[in-house]
């Protein structure tokens, strides 16, 4: 299916997201989720509108670090990026409200290398709203939003001249060790020879600051976690009770990932219409795993970089050393 396109002032959203390919996908994934020994669920099932809006909420809890850190390095940073990579086009992937790109937008602005932004998300509403926002901050710039998949989109971003492809946040650390691989190849290949990739990785610290990060006081990550239920029960016709789980976070210190998790209350049968009504059977205090979130070495981002063919170029921490910014460029 030709994607759809349409122009807004200086704003372009293309939407690559061809609807029943994607349900497919995602009831594929989820079903291969709910048959597995323990049990899991994608990610991707947080990010309809409510739950973009709680994960803005939990960026700025005090126990959620790693926003404000990579803040910080982008603050006292992007100069010397816009410097080294002299970015006409600036491409971010599961870009949400790009809130703190505008830093790295700023920077490219005054070198005035910039031409073009590329923000890329699966959720719509955010990535619109994202897009129209940094059109009107930035006049000049074109602003060439697509709504699309990092998995398997990579292929059709646009890039041109000098291209500097930014994945912030440790958004990285929700995939698996096989999902990383194939995914920075795919990065890789996106990229033409001296071009740029920005990579933001959570690093790993002591777990009780690890845990409280995804377990906070006021309950916004746990209200976050349920809302994946409520999401597949809208779109898989499922009928998960969201009110009989408890949230839990958990630290896996061999994987390095803490893990999110619903545990049933009481025994839950569940039924999932659009998964030719598979039936999931959670006992009590049996576990779905909804997320996993790794923390990484700084050997273990420039070993999967270089593995994936990438070169990592400069790096930067936060005071606290919390979170790291790393620079990679493709020889
Ligand atoms: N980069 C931002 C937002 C991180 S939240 C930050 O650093 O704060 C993760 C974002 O990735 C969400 O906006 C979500 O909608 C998006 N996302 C999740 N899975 C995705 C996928 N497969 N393809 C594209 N975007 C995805
Ligand atoms: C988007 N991603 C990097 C967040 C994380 O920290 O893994 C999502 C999140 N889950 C719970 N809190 C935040």
């Amino acid at each position: 299916m030709p994607p759809t396109t349409d122009t807004t002032g200086t704003v372009r959203v293309r939407v690559h997201l061809d609807p029943a390919d994607w349900s497919r996908h995602l009831a594929e994934e989820t079903r291969r989720g709910l048959t597995d020994d323990p049990p899991w669920t994608p990610p991707v099932w947080f990010y309809d509108e409510v739950g973009s809006h709680l994960f803005d909420r939990i960026t700025r809890l005090d126990e959620y670090y790693p926003t404000e850190a990579e803040r910080s390095i982008l603050a006292a940073r992007s100069d010397e990026i816009a410097h080294l990579t002299g970015a006409r086009t600036l491409v971010e992937l599961g870009s949400g409200t790009s809130d703190k790109t505008r830093l790295l937008l700023d920077a490219l602005w005054a070198a005035g290398t910039l031409r073009t932004f590329s923000p890329v998300d699966v959720s719509e509403e955010v990535l619109r709203t994202a897009a129209t926002a940094i059109a009107e901050g930035y006049p000049g710039i074109a602003v060439d939003a697509v709504v699309g998949d990092f998995g398997r989109h990579l292929d059709r971003i646009p890039t041109g001249g000098r291209t500097l492809l930014a994945f912030l946040g440790s958004t990285i650390g929700n995939l698996d060790p096989d999902q990383r691989r194939a995914f920075l190849a795919s990065v890789t290949d996106a990229l033409a020879p001296g071009d740029w990739f920005l990579l933001g990785t959570d690093l790993v610290k002591d777990e009780a600051r690890l845990l409280a990060a995804y377990d906070d006081a006021a309950g916004v990550t746990a209200a976050f976690n349920r809302n994946a239920l409520v999401v597949m029960n809208r779109e898989l016709g499922a009928d998960f009770d969201p009110d009989a789980y408890s949230h839990r976070s958990h630290w896996d210190p061999v994987a390095h990932r803490i893990e999110m998790h619903l545990v049933a209350d009481r025994h839950q049968r569940v039924t999932v219409r659009g998964l030719d009504d598979l039936v999931v059977d959670l006992g009590a205090g049996e576990h779905l795993r909804t997320e996993i979130s790794t923390k990484f070495t700084a050997e273990g981002v420039e070993h999967e970089l270089l593995a994936a063919g990438l070169e990592p170029v400069s790096a930067w921490t936060d005071p606290a050393g919390d979170v790291r910014l790393t620079l990679a460029r493709r020889p």
